[in-house]
């Protein structure tokens, strides 16, 4: 183990071998992170990534969550109620054709769902049409219109071998403030000093951002990678481990509109490693699979907040419904008469 400095001149110890240096800067130039982060950067690339060609495909959910129970979504203004049959995703608008029921508290028996007001079967072969689906492996997709050129989800590069981790919550914001705020690395090491002790910005050429950062392991001790960071089409970002531990790991964050001001976040993070241990834990993944989705989800308390402050920012008229949220008492707060 190596024994150097952290952001905050902090001692931290490295495992793993180390990675070649970088060009060295003379200490004056090193600005402070808030003097680095490339905010025209950030809109800039917001702005292109709009444009970019999904096909039409919003993510659904881990497909490994999905049954034969019927569950409920909101994606893009759509109500939509899927469900497994066998080995096949089936999906339908939730509304009943007959009276608009909402079918996902209908039944499922042998693939056919049964509305729960007059009894209709929705199922192939009877009833109901079907959205085009897609299951990638890990998450499954749903479009609502065909696009003759794009007939799969743009997905990254992902590792041969992975053990899964996904988590999904519903954020109070569009889907571009959750990608901006993937695209803003400068803030790692302030609002994450649990999860990151050193992170520094080595790239930003090709529409990739490249960054060498320091995971903390558990305290002090830490191991330090470079990764990437990229977006495959308008509502995905993708991290993926360059170079270093876990070396082709990726982290893909899915920001899958529901209505104006509302997102559904779906994270997939797919760890790969050459350890011997690791090649063990695959055949046995519960463990680090919910360990990477505790990780996940504390990292996401934080980055949750900063997504819906930069949304509140943009709609000062619901400043009182975030002033409502805050833990402390703010001055103004709509009291009852
Ligand atoms: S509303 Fe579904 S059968 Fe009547
Ligand atoms: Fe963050």
């Amino acid at each position: 183990m190596r024994r150097e400095k952290d952001a905050h001149g902090h001692d931290l110890w490295l495992f793993g071998r180390p990675l070649t240096s970088l060009p060295s800067q003379p200490a004056d130039s090193i600005k402070p992170d808030w003097q680095q982060a490339r905010i025209r950067h950030i809109e800039q690339t917001l702005k292109r990534v709009r444009k970019l060609p999904s096909g039409g495909w919003h993510v659904v959910t881990a497909t490994k969550t999905l049954s034969e129970h019927p569950r409920f979504f909101y994606i893009d203004g759509h109500e939509v109620c899927v469900w497994k049959s066998e080995d096949k995703i089936l999906a339908v608008i939730n509304r009943c054709p007959h009276m608009g029921a909402p079918l996902s508290e209908g039944t499922v028996r042998d693939g056919v769902l049964t509305c729960p007001w007059h009894g209709m079967q929705i199922g192939e072969g009877k009833q109901g049409r079907f959205l085009e689906i897609h299951d990638d492996g890990v998450l499954t997709w749903v479009r609502f219109r065909p696009d003759k050129n794009i007939d799969r989800p743009v997905l990254p590069i992902r590792p041969q071998h992975f053990i899964d981790g996904v988590i999904q919550f519903a954020a109070r914001c569009d889907p571009e403030d959750i990608i901006a705020n993937r695209l803003d690395p400068w803030h790692g090491v302030h609002l994450h000093p649990h999860s990151f002790a050193r992170l520094k910005v080595i790239d930003n050429a090709d529409h990739v951002l490249t960054v060498r950062v320091v995971f903390r392991a558990v305290g002090s001790i830490g191991v330090e990678v470079d990764c990437t960071f990229h977006c495959p089409e308008p509502n995905t970002i993708v991290m993926t481990i360059i170079r270093g531990e876990g070396s082709g790991s990726v982290v893909e964050t899915h920001a899958t509109p529901m209505c104006p001001g509302w997102t559904t976040v779906t994270e997939a993070t797919l760890a790969a490693s050459a350890r011997p241990v690791f090649r063990r834990a695959l055949k046995r993944p519960a463990r680090v699979r919910s360990q990477i989705e505790q990780r996940a989800r504390g990292l996401w308390a934080e980055d949750r907040a900063y997504a819906e402050r930069r949304y509140y920012l943009r709609h000062p008229e619901l400043l009182p419904e975030m002033a409502a949220q805050s833990s402390g008492e703010p001055v103004g707060k709509p009291r009852p008469i």
